[in-house]
């Protein structure tokens, strides 16, 4: 049995080799020198990650009755964003050390000194408190303490979209939260499928966003993907319905095995420009501790009135029974995806010790493990094992999908490639299989414990474990 598991020395630092190391996440563009706050998917990556949305998708489309699935186009015509807030309202305070020219958030920098900086303040109010403040604030690259005066920089990542003048004209913009697109498309959801107030609508899109200052590995990155739920209410029926979505978010967290004693909420002090109250969900980071991995906010009727005065289009909902017109209400639940793959890694990553030797091991809930199941031959060199597995690996294959066969170093080396990466169960093919008809060892990651099953009775017995 393995003795008790300890956080051991994980540090996001651990976590990032992990994650390079076992093919869950590379830089983008490595080759080239990377791009800043790019990160690429690798294959281990992309079926965890796959595995979360699936979840996600399930809680918020298929187990409920009131939400639809969405998918809108990411580019959107450029007064959607200026509709939005986003072309005006959508910045962070920039300064410049004039020593070195390292870019910081003036904002941030701020509060690591508990002054707090409303998102609502001008260019000027933000310069004075600045000003007051910035003999405390030193350059994190130089230390110096000489920066420009701040600046509100706009986030939203321009395009040449349907440019073929070069003369520049309307910016076309990647999306700078993906949620918009359910705006656009709330009518023709109402009109097509006739919901009753209350209903949701979920999509999973990315968004772009030029940070002063990607930081933290996928946490804070200029590319990312959102999952989004927007509830449409009756106005001022907000609070309930906010209350239980709060909790109904807090139990799909500890559904994908995360320990609740590493999440907590925290409610905004400064609320964006569309908010009416706002809350976190937080989680307890190694190394740089709690931070947000999802946003829940009250948004009113702030984005179906600014789309209505700006497309000119009526966005009312008009009660089927007493034919009133209405604006609904707006409760969003906002989630970045990189950050909850990032929380889920870092939750599953535990160094325990089994059969007397230490390891490195994924908890990983199996529905959410990238590898299902690995197949081993004994013994590479014998032709007639390493046929057997690999029949076995084809029918495993085709049964369960994400599944690894592998046949290099000693079963040691391989069980333990395989704990790294969460695998819950490692299948081994071993002589006895071949000449007693004895079946196959199956291995449980988290006990180490084998169990000899019957070669007919292997997906069987796999189905019920996965
Ligand atoms: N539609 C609302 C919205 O976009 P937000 O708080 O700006 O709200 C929602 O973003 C979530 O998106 C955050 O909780 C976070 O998980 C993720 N997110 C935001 N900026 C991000 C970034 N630069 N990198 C990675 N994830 C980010």
């Amino acid at each position: 049995m393995p003795k008790k598991e300890t956080a051991g020395d994980k540090t996001m630092e651990s976590i990032i080799s992990l994650c390079k190391r076992r093919g869950f996440i590379y830089q983008g563009s490595e080759i080239y020198g990377g791009l800043a706050g790019v990160y690429d998917f690798g294959p281990r990556g992309v079926e965890l990650l796959n595995n979360i949305k699936a979840s996600w998708w399930r809680a918020n489309v298929y187990e409920k009755e009131d939400y639809f699935g969405l998918d809108s186009g990411m580019f959107k015509n450029p007064r959607v964003w200026e509709a939005s807030g986003h072309t005006s309202g959508f910045s962070d305070p920039l300064a410049e050390c004039q020593e070195c020219n390292t870019r910081i958030r003036v904002d941030k920098e701020l509060a690591k000194i508990g002054v707090i900086a409303d998102e609502k303040m001008s260019e000027k109010e933000i310069n004075l408190i600045f000003d007051k403040y910035r003999d405390k604030i030193a350059c994190p690259h130089c230390g110096k303490k000489k920066f420009t005066a701040v600046r509100a920089f706009n986030l939203l990542v321009k395009t040449n979209f349907g440019d073929f003048t070069s003369t520049g004209g309307e910016p076309v913009y990647l999306p700078g939260e993906a949620c918009q697109g359910i705006y656009l498309n709330f009518k023709n959801i109402v009109d097509t499928l006739q919901p009753k107030i209350p209903f949701g609508v979920a999509q999973i899109g990315k968004a772009f966003r030029n940070e002063i200052s990607p930081r933290n590995f996928l946490f804070r990155t200029r590319e990312f993907e959102q999952a989004d739920t927007q509830f449409f209410v009756r106005p001022h029926e907000n609070k309930e319905a906010y209350e239980a979505i709060k909790k109904d978010r807090w139990k799909w967290y500890v559904s994908l095995g995360i320990d609740d004693k590493k999440l907590r909420f925290k409610q905004h002090e400064n609320l964006a420009f569309y908010a009416k109250d706002a809350w976190d969900i937080e989680y307890d980071f190694p190394t740089f501790g709690f931070d947000e991995i999802e946003g829940i906010h009250d948004r009113t009727d702030y984005d179906l009135s600014q789309h209505m005065k700006f497309s000119g289009v009526d966005l009312r909902y008009t009660d089927p029974k007493t034919g009133e017109k209405y604006i609904p209400w707006i409760l969003e639940t906002s989630m970045g995806l990189g950050r909850v793959f990032l929380a889920v890694l870092s939750d599953a990553y535990k160094e325990d010790e089994l059969g007397g030797e230490k390891r490195l091991v994924l908890k990983l809930l199996p529905r959410l493990a990238p590898v299902k199941v690995a197949v081993f031959p004994l013994l590479r060199n014998k032709p007639e094992l390493v046929k057997k597995a690999k029949e076995i690996y084809a029918s495993l294959k085709k049964e369960f999908g994400a599944v690894e066969f592998d046949d290099n170093g000693n079963i040691g080396k391989r069980y333990r490639r395989q704990d790294e990466i969460g695998t819950p169960y490692c299948v081994t093919i071993d002589f006895d299989t071949l000449e007693k008809s004895a079946g196959v060892t199956v291995r449980d990651r988290d006990t180490g414990k084998q169990e000899r099953i019957a070669e007919n009775e292997l997906i069987n017995f796999l189905q019920n474990k996965l």
